[in-house]
């Protein structure tokens, strides 16, 4: 007898939900694939996330195009569930539903002047460099001196990176051409990167932390904690598992000891030990106010403890790059607190599976999900094998 065929829904066409797909396609019996996708094109953050300049992993939508490609999967766009359909509906008509959604919403400060224009969060500054449909307006003016980014991860230094980058540099990107265009005449000669804690709990990559030392044009000038850890830094930047943090650390004494160039065309600060606490301006940004900061805690657990001493710093753009959350779909379980979905050994309820950032939290690379996928569709192919033989 025939082997009857696993037919499967996938809410989100991001690299989650793709690698689902792929995996699917890969397995010991016959799969019928719908994808549901909000927006019209698929890829998720890797269309409307990777930073431009980073040709090498945009190449990645080539490999996921195949997966589309394949006759076992539908891709049904500018379907939202939770809006046009329910996860419900989908399960009535499938024997799985994987929700691969991602983790939409940008985490906010919660101070005083957020809400003034020229704040930006920075997936809607992201998805505006990559022509995600929903920021194609973005109310951005880069038409200021000095601008700040909140947030120590890849992301702060992914947007810090395009905003240095040379006209000639950004020309050679596939970056929005309306962006580009705004990007290659702004006026920003001053852009802070603002830590809450130290270089040594920096969210940084190495590679991306280096990158910075190879662009022309740019004067660093890094905060004097990166020459002088305290006896708990020394102890985390001396531990085995530490070779990011030392490599972070490393790259930004070297930015410290070098003089500026004489062609410098921005200037590159990293603060840390600051907390933001509000952001002034009458309708729009004008300056951000920082409250010092030092470190408490053992290694590796180090927490930023407010000092009470205030800094002030001009800023006419601030972009808020302090991580993600997910976004709750009706009838399906939340964790409100983590942002996530719940999921139990990638189970979210009988029949519900979640994989990717809902499921884990804003954490990680694209290829972190190839294998949350690898064991999500192991856990559905040995279910369906239970209740259907
Ligand atoms: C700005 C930024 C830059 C990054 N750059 C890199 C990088 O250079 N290299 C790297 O390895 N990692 C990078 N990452 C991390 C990487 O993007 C993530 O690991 C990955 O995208 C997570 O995959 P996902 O499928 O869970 O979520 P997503 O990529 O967000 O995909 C989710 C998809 O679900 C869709 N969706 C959401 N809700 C619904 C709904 N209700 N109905 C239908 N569809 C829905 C969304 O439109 C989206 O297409 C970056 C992350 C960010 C935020
Ligand atoms: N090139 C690449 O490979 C690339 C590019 C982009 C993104 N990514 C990946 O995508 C994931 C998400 O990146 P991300 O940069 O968005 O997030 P992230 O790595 O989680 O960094 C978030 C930063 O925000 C800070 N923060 C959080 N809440 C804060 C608050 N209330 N006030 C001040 N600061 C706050 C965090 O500081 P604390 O540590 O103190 O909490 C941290 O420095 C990461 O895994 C990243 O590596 C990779």
């Amino acid at each position: 007898m025939a082997e009857s065929t696993l037919r499967v829904a996938i809410v989100g066409a991001g690299p989650a939900g793709l690698f689902t797909a792929e995996e699917l396609l890969r397995g010991p019996r016959p799969v019928a694939i719908d994808m549901f996708e909000k927006l019209p094109r698929p890829f998720g953050l890797v269309r409307y996330g990777v930073a431009p300049d980073h040709p090498h992993t945009r190449r990645i939508m080539r490999l996921l195009e195949k997966t589309l490609a394949h006759p076992a999967v539908r891709l049904h766009t500018n379907i939202e569930i939770g809006r046009d359909r329910t996860v419900e509906d989908l399960a009535a008509r499938h024997d799985a539903v994987v929700i691969a959604t991602g983790a939409e919403e940008d985490r906010a400060l919660g101070i005083p002047g957020e809400q003034l224009a020229n704040v930006h969060p920075s997936l809607a500054f992201a998805g505006w460099i990559n022509g995600h449909p929903d920021f194609a307006d973005l109310a951005i003016d880069l038409n200021v001196e000095t601008a700040a980014i909140v947030g120590n991860g890849n992301v702060a230094l992914d947007i810090a990176r395009m905003l240095a980058r040379t006209p000639e540099e950004l020309a050679a990107t596939d970056m929005a051409p309306d962006a580009r265009e705004k990007l290659a005449r702004h006026r920003i000669r001053r852009l802070h990167i603002i830590g809450r804690r130290g270089p040594v709990q920096a969210s940084f990559g190495e590679n991306e932390i280096l990158e910075l030392g190879t662009m022309p044009g740019i004067a660093f000038r890094i905060d004097p904690v990166v020459v002088m850890p305290d006896a708990a830094d020394e102890s985390e930047l001396a531990d085995p598992a530490s070779d990011r943090a030392r490599a972070v650390v490393a790259a930004l004494r070297d930015y410290a000891s070098r003089p500026a160039p004489p062609d410098a065309r921005i200037e590159l600060s990293f603060d840390f030990l600051r907390r933001p606490l509000a952001i002034g301006g009458e309708t729009r940004a004008r300056e951000l106010t920082l409250e010092l900061c030092r470190l408490e805690g053992d290694p590796f657990q180090r927490r930023a403890v407010p000092t009470g001493a205030l800094q002030k710093i001009d800023a006419g753009l601030v972009i808020v790059s302090i991580g993600h959350r997910g976004r709750a779909l009706p009838g399906v379980p939340f964790d409100v607190a983590r942002g996530v979905i719940p999921a139990d050994n990638h189970r979210v309820a009988p029949g519900i599976y979640a994989v990717g950032w809902i499921k884990r939290g804003a954490r990680g690379l694209i290829g972190h999900n190839r294998r949350d996928a690898m064991e999500t569709v192991g856990i559905i192919f040995s279910d369906f094998s239970r209740t259907r033989g």
